[in-house]
């Protein structure tokens, strides 16, 4: 198939790790199982990319992702057998033709007849109408009575604009092309609209620049899977919620909590008017793609805030100054927040000084009320999580990695750390990542970094104190960006 060779990669986010998906069904009380002792399945989960440092997190849980794409599923499969592990399998299959026996065939030690977990991203907007309903209808399926499944789509109002620039960028293509030749058709139409657009200040004129703008920086294959591709398609979420209800499925929410929470929200709105209440921040808050939760079963929505105390919590927000009780924080984006009380500043500094490993509520001297953490949750000044990740806030005399996330750095320009994110690393933090396995210490990796540069004659003694502190600058920037064992 020609698509075959235009690989679509989305890059890890916490959106759609178990830890995320948990920690809001049990919000809303859904009793969905520990991503720890787990069933989970991926539909088009294509190299395996998502669900295999969820396997290695989680040996007593089982992953099943399948894919058609035989290239894909033949690289997660070298890879699984790189790292030794026994409870994932990627298939090969036409996820509609999916049947429990494809999975005994497989001697996985599992007597798995629904799954806790079913993972679809990237999948639903970008196939044809019979397969977005058979995914549906597998959903439907296989999904266990309390079991929680993400769903990803592109959403209209959201992605109105790129909607619009899909039209004009398809309008001049020539089907008896090559899927190169289109694809140079779409970059050079792009350099065009770029050109074009440049005086626009309509508002009409800005938006269409700012997608074209994002457009331009994407990949071969996000052009293939998302400009060429004809099947492409996008919903707003009540065609989606009304395509959930004819296949028997129950929304539950978006996985951006702030979609469906605030903290002055009435409970009964959450019962009764729900989904009108998230199709109407649509429209004033557009986001192109969301991410939704679905569930098998009609369930009563309800705040749960004693689901809290089972949390794990870390913030990312760095405290920047204050006098009094007064606190200033900062956000990884620059944005800051003031604290007016000593409860509350205290909460975020003994986040921030375990930052990034998250520690429980019940751990923390915490006077807050629970509502006003989830308050925090919604704004994302925190994050829940489900387990006690296995990573570290010290740097150790030999550091550690996930072998994985050197098997991707290999093979591509990211890695996924513990928190299911990542960080684009540049080439000098590309070559320290290379050497950190668990024995090098951090004078070996600095030699090494000298008998590299020396075999390519470009050493000078001069530059020795100034390699140490990028060595030291680096691994601490690893432990904080949470990729450090
Ligand atoms: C845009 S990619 C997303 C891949 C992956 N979920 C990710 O987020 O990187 C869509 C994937 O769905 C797979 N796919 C589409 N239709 C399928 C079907 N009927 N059965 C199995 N896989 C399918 C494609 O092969 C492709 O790998």
């Amino acid at each position: 198939m020609e698509y075959e060779k235009y690989h679509f990669i989305s890059k890890p986010s916490l959106e759609r790790h178990l830890e995320k998906i948990f920690c809001i069904s049990k919000l809303w009380g859904i009793d969905v199982k520990l991503p720890s002792n787990s069933s989970v399945l991926e539909l088009g989960a294509g190299t395996g990319d998502n669900l295999i440092p969820m396997a290695i997190s989680y040996k007593d849980s089982f992953f099943i992702g399948i894919d058609k794409s035989k290239s894909q599923i033949e690289r997660g499969n070298e890879n699984i057998k790189k790292l030794g592990l026994g409870n994932i399998i990627l298939l090969e299959k036409d996820f509609s033709k999916f049947k429990l026996s494809d999975i005994k065939s497989k001697n996985l030690n599992t007597k798995i007849k629904t799954f806790d977990y079913i993972i679809m991203h990237g999948v639903y907007s970008w196939v044809g109408d019979k397969v977005r309903e058979s995914a549906l209808k597998i959903i439907k399926k296989y999904l266990n009575k309390n079991g929680v499944s993400y769903i990803s789509f592109n959403c209209y109002p959201g992605c109105i604009f790129r909607n619009l620039l899909i039209k004009i960028l398809l309008k001049t293509q020539d089907n008896t092309k090559s899927l190169e030749n289109k694809i140079k058709k779409v970059r050079e139409d792009l350099n065009f609209l770029q050109e074009y657009l440049q005086d626009g200040n309509s508002p009409y004129a800005s938006s269409l620049k700012q997608e074209v703008e994002n457009i331009s920086k994407l990949s071969d294959s996000f052009i293939v899977n998302e400009i060429l591709n004809l099947d492409y398609k996008s919903f707003s979420l009540e065609d989606f919620l009304n395509n959930l209800k004819r296949a028997g499925l129950f929304y539950l929410s978006d996985t951006s909590f702030i979609r469906g929470f605030s903290e002055n929200r009435k409970e009964e709105n959450l019962k009764s008017n729900f989904e009108n209440y998230e199709s109407y921040i649509d429209l004033m808050f557009p986001k192109i793609t969301r991410g939704v939760l679905v569930t098998n079963t009609s369930f009563q929505r309800k705040i749960n805030l004693d689901a809290i105390d089972d949390f794990y919590i870390s913030s990312p927000l760095v405290f920047s100054g204050g006098t009094g009780n007064i606190g200033e924080f900062k956000s990884p984006n620059g944005h800051s927040f003031e604290f007016e009380t000593k409860a509350e500043v205290d909460f975020f500094k003994t986040l921030e000084k375990n930052w990034p490993k998250p520690i429980k509520l019940k751990d923390i001297e915490c006077i807050l009320r629970k509502k006003r953490v989830l308050d925090y949750f919604s704004k994302e000044f925190v994050n829940f999580f489900a387990t006690n990740l296995n990573f570290s806030n010290q740097l150790e005399n030999s550091p550690k990695v996930s072998n994985f996330a050197k098997i991707q750095l290999n093979n591509g320009d990211f890695c996924t750390n513990f928190r299911n994110e990542y960080v684009i690393f540049n080439d000098f933090q590309k070559e320290v990542f290379k050497l950190i396995d668990g024995k090098n210490t951090k004078d070996d990796i600095l030699n090494r970094l000298i008998e590299n540069l020396k075999n390519q004659n470009k050493y000078d003694v001069k530059v020795y104190d100034e390699l140490k502190e990028e060595v030291e600058k680096t691994l601490k920037f690893f432990l904080e960006t949470a990729y450090l064992k």
